[in-house]
């Protein structure tokens, strides 16, 4: 199966096997199908969030389990239950449109709910952990469906336990507490400028996700019209001493204090190095946010890859700073 139109990069790649899962009991049979003849597995969510490094050699298993629901409603609070092949920006409109908030600072994130907690989408001054209550994973050792609470998804900016296990677990479902009265997010520069002019109390959780999609929009390309994987380098964080040493030779240089230091804006170091634009003949950066690689046009992954790694080598130079890669490869 070609998974081109599998992964927002459209990077062309063959799947020896592919299966679409609508239950759990579907996951089961295909894992067990795939470990009896002894062949590797890629689960797949919107894949948004990877790179095909040439033909996976074996089973592509595409979770396609739908639904959405309310659960322990209350007065003001209720649970999202989304099934975790929804698609992430339909869910936002879904919560943001009956009036629960949390969530609409992610508004147009591409993928899918379940893929949500792997990376911890975020934007916005917003995560998936400030929401996310538990999930349902099949665990792939013993093969039972588990419940993980949030503690349990040891979450950290574009982290989780998923990340870090790849394979282990696969998502089904995803539970989020959303309420009606929570304070909105607004903090956000970006956000911020642009809702400047409208009083907090008149905003609703559908003006705030209306919002961030026209500031994403501005910014950053449609994958469906220009082929990316959103930013592909994580902002890397840096110790206080480091920080105060680089500003002291780049004064304009972005970075906000963390607990553990400084986080720097990836974007801003390979825009400083000139790649904001660059293009070969076959994949590029964004010309109007220097941190989303794009492929132009029939790009491969190996292309996407080699130029990833050459905007890497650049930024160590020139900054003494070493980007790590945001979306996965696959191979
Ligand atoms: N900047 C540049 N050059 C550019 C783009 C940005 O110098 O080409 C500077 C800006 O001036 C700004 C700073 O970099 O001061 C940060 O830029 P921006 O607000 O666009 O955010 P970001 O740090 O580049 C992160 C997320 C995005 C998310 C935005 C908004 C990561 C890796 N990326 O980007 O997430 O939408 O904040 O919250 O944390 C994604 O993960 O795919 C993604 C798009």
């Amino acid at each position: 199966v070609e998974l081109g139109d599998l992964n927002t990069l459209h990077v062309p790649a063959v799947a020896r096997y592919y299966q679409e899962v609508a239950d759990a009991e579907a996951l089961q049979a295909a894992l067990g199908w795939a470990e009896a003849k002894g062949l590797p597995v890629q689960i797949l969510g919107g894949g948004s969030n990877l790179v095909f490094d040439g033909d996976f050699p074996g089973l592509v298993v595409r979770i396609a389990v739908r639904g959405r629901s309310w659960e322990q409603a209350a007065q003001q609070a209720a649970t999202l239950v989304l099934g975790a092949g929804e698609n992430w920006h339909e869910a936002v409109l879904y919560a943001a449109g009956a009036g629960y908030r949390g969530i609409e600072n992610l508004a147009l994130i591409p993928g899918t709910a379940g893929a949500a907690p792997v990376q911890n989408i975020g934007a916005y001054g917003v995560e998936l952990c400030d929401t996310l209550e538990s999930l349902t994973a099949l665990d792939r050792r013993s093969g039972e469906l588990v419940t993980l609470t949030n503690a349990d998804c040891r979450f950290a900016y574009r982290d989780s336990l998923f990340k870090q296990n790849p394979g282990l677990y696969v998502i089904l479902e995803v539970r989020l507490r959303l309420a009606r009265d929570k304070p909105l997010a607004l903090g956000y520069g970006d956000l911020e400028a642009y809702l400047g002019q409208v009083e907090p109390a008149e905003l609703t959780a559908m003006a705030v996700a209306e919002a961030v999609m026209a500031i994403r929009r501005r910014k950053l390309p449609d994958p469906e019209m220009i082929p990316n994987a959103g930013s592909f380098f994580k902002n890397p964080v840096v110790p206080a001493a480091q920080f105060d040493e680089l500003q002291a030779s780049h004064p304009d240089i972005v970075g906000y204090p963390q607990s553990e230091g400084v986080k720097l804006a990836a974007a801003w170091l390979i825009d400083r190095c000139g790649w904001k634009g660059y293009r070969n003949a076959r994949v590029g950066v964004h010309n109007r946010q220097a941190l989303v690689l794009i492929n132009h046009s029939g790009g491969s992954g190996r292309d996407i890859l080699a130029l990833a790694a050459t905007i890497r080598d650049s930024v160590r130079d020139q900054f003494g700073v070493v980007l790590e890669m945001e979306p996965g490869i696959v191979r």
